[in-house]
């Protein structure tokens, strides 16, 4: 009876355990490996849909966006979507007193008032495909590593200056995926007349700043809008008055059909880097060392440079830029490295680790793990003391400052724009706390073997890290706007001899000769061991699909619409509406100061349930920014902006109870075009599915 209550509640389980999809960031040309997975989840269309080389597919309407996001082209005039965050520095640039549109927005209402972006550049994928045996052509297992190293050089360079065409735009690169197993061929048509077209003010498209920064419920409305420019042959083109809107192979149809619990959501795009696939040695490290030592030394600088944001707003302006980029990767770790402890991932990899040893005994991958265990006992102090370095000396402004102009000079580069910049958002008196902080941890937190000879000497000699602010800051000549501004070449001995010169050099020096060698040797070993590793896990576990690390290349990874339950007795509804930011809306705190003009509208009534973001179970990561997010039918239906910072660990490890991706729900953006920038001309380009 017993045995039978058990066997019947284990068939009930499997028949109601939902199939996961949610993990992993597939390669876009092995999508055929993925399709029917996809399609019993949901999805609609065919792998040839998502990717194809012969026909236009979804990946023709997907680019990376400038260096480090991901844009979609949603009009066959070159129409395109990304994060308010991505165009950012865009906005920024044509922004001045008169015409701030980083506050107030910015609408073209034709095409003659876009706005063009020297530098920016979109990237098409032309198509991708396995190189693995051309760039190993010549290889013999008797070649050291360094001699498969200039091999794969000379084969891979080869291979690019076969498809590379600069003059026709085309970018090819050649990447080493499941570290150095497999490498692929990218081809990219790399397009560079970028104009802007639209952008909310940062009330709406950075609504909630670093407050609600990885963090749910979320009401940002980060996008903006961009155009792509070709020449009359539909070719990349420098940006000239001729030029045209962008024909595109594909661009996404929308949908206004809104999203539900449970949907099949698609992200198309670019994840940055992740590493699933690491020993437990490095889990340890990461969610153990660095990243506890990191979030405690930012919390110290954050802690500083908001005493003083809240007591000036002058400084509060000056500030809010480096003051967020700070707090992005601390809010990051602390989900990531809660998330690692949550889940057990050391002991778990340790246990992965004990039954992969078992099974290797007798084949090449022997004592893998072993070897890794011993190559991070070896990094890990020195690799520590530079983790140490960089978020301590090298966040301390002046110092970096004087490299700078050092560095300018050196080329004979004028230092008076450089200057100028540095100045407008300089306030001396959080740079020299944050100089005592910072030299105060290194001294207590690093051993002696660990501290530049220069450091130990000055630090004794003026007997507190007070003292030793109080001597550079008075002598320096690189806190003297009009000093600095008047340097020459002929001033570089007076640069050099300068303390905060000085002091920045000497652990520079100390860097490269102590630390960086060491890692570097090191570094190198544990590649070549994961090398090994990785195809000793798949040799492990020959069932089980393994998608490779991100590298900022094209990626799909898809999921479903859900909420989640951060802690006991919550629960997070998947999707945020209008109403939640009129709850929040308070002109007293900066982040939630909306526009008076969203107060007006909301007035009107009827805007209840606007929707504004959603959550879904994609597995991204920094990178996929902008990202489109696609329904089973591949219509639009938002834009990737962000993760639950409850899940960030997915870098590493991914937990389908709490890794949430955050997106702009496509409404929303609609909404703001009409309502706030009256742009409607915009939708008369864009094809609607419902
Ligand atoms: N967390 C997002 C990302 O990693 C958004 C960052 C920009 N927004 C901000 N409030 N700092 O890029
Ligand atoms: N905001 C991130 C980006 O700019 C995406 C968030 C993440 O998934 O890390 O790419």
């Amino acid at each position: 009876m017993k045995k039978y209550v058990i066997l019947a509640a284990l068939s009930l389980a499997a028949a109601f355990q939902p199939l996961r999809a949610d993990e992993g960031m597939w390669l876009p040309v092995l999508i055929t490996q993925r399709i029917d997975d996809m399609q019993a989840h949901g999805f609609r269309l065919t792998a040839e849909d998502v990717y194809s080389v012969n026909q236009a597919s979804l990946k023709d309407a997907v680019v990376l966006f400038g260096s480090g996001c991901t844009g979609e082209v949603v009009s066959r005039n070159g129409l395109l979507f990304t994060n308010h965050h991505c165009g950012y520095s865009q906005i920024q640039q044509h922004s001045s007193v008169e015409h701030d549109y980083l506050k107030d927005g910015f609408w073209a209402l034709s095409r003659s008032e876009e706005l063009p972006n020297p530098g920016l550049t979109v990237s098409f994928l032309e198509r991708m495909e396995e190189v693995t045996d051309a760039v190993l052509k010549g290889y013999v297992p008797t070649m050291d590593e360094a001699q498969r190293d200039s091999l794969v050089k000379v084969n891979g360079d080869a291979i690019v200056k076969q498809v590379a065409d600069p003059s026709k735009g085309i970018r090819a690169s050649v990447e080493a995926l499941y570290y150095a197993n497999q490498y692929f061929l990218f081809v990219y048509k790399v397009y560079r007349d970028v104009r802007l077209v639209g952008a909310p003010p940062s009330s709406i498209g950075k609504f909630g700043g670093d407050t609600d920064n990885w963090m749910w419920p979320r009401h940002t409305g980060d996008f903006s809008i961009f155009r792509i420019y070709a020449d009359k042959n539909n070719e990349p083109a420098d940006y000239s008055e001729d030029n045209v809107p962008y024909t595109p192979k594909r661009f996404f149809t929308i949908s206004r059909a809104g999203v539900q619990e449970g949907d099949f959501t698609f992200v198309y795009g670019c994840p940055g880097s992740t590493k699933e696939y690491v020993s437990s040695d490095e889990v340890r490290y990461v969610g153990e060392v660095s990243d506890p030592e990191k979030i405690a030394l930012r919390t110290l600088r954050l802690d500083i440079q908001k005493k003083y944001m809240a007591q000036d707003q002058a400084v509060r302006i000056q500030y809010s830029s480096k003051n967020a980029n700070v707090a992005n990767a601390w809010k990051k770790w602390q989900g990531e490295s809660k998330g690692i402890a949550r889940l057990g991932t050391v002991a778990a990899k340790e246990d992965y680790e004990r039954r992969f040893s078992a099974w290797a005994a007798g084949t090449p991958y022997a004592g893998l793990p072993e070897r890794l265990h011993a190559l991070y006992a070896q990094r890990n102090p020195v690799y520590r003391a530079y983790e140490y370095y960089v978020e301590t000396i090298r966040t301390v402004e002046l110092l970096q400052f004087a490299s700078n102009v050092k560095s300018a000079l050196d080329a004979g580069r004028p230092v008076a724009g450089i200057a100028d910049t540095f100045f407008k958002d300089y306030y001396q008196p959080i740079d020299e706390e944050i100089f005592v902080a910072m030299l105060d941890a290194f001294d207590k937190h690093m051993n002696a073997g660990y501290k530049p000879e220069y450091f130990r000497r000055q630090l004794a000699a003026y007997g507190s890290p007070e003292a030793w602010r109080d001597a550079l800051y008075a002598q320096s000549l690189f806190t003297d706007p009009a000093r600095v501004r008047a340097l020459t070449p002929d001033d570089l001995p007076a640069v050099t001899a300068d303390p905060a010169f000085a002091l920045y050099d000497a652990f520079y020096q100390w860097y490269r000769q102590e630390l960086q060698p060491v890692i570097a040797r090191l570094d190198r070993e544990i590649r070549l061991a994961y090398r090994d590793y990785m195809r000793g896990q798949m040799a492990f576990e020959p069932d089980k699909a393994f998608y490779p690390d991100a590298n900022l290349t094209l990626r799909v990874a898809y999921g479903h619409v859900a909420g989640y339950s951060p802690s006991d007795a919550v629960y997070y509804a998947p999707v945020s509406t209008l109403k939640g930011i009129m709850e929040k809306d308070n002109p007293e705190i900066f982040d939630y100061n909306i526009p008076q003009v969203l107060r007006d509208i909301y007035a009107e009534g009827g805007h209840d349930s606007q929707p504004v973001c959603f959550l879904a179970t994609n597995h991204t990561s920094g990178g996929n920014s902008g990202s489109p997010v696609i329904n089973a039918d591949g219509n639009l239906i938002g834009i990737n902006f962000d993760r639950v910072w409850e899940g960030t660990m997915s870098d590493i490890v991914f937990d389908p109870d709490y890794c949430r991706n955050i997106s702009l729900d496509i409404r929303y953006l609609l909404f703001v075009v009409r309502e706030v920038g009256h742009a409607d001309w915009l939708f008369d380009e864009m094809v609607f599915a419902d």
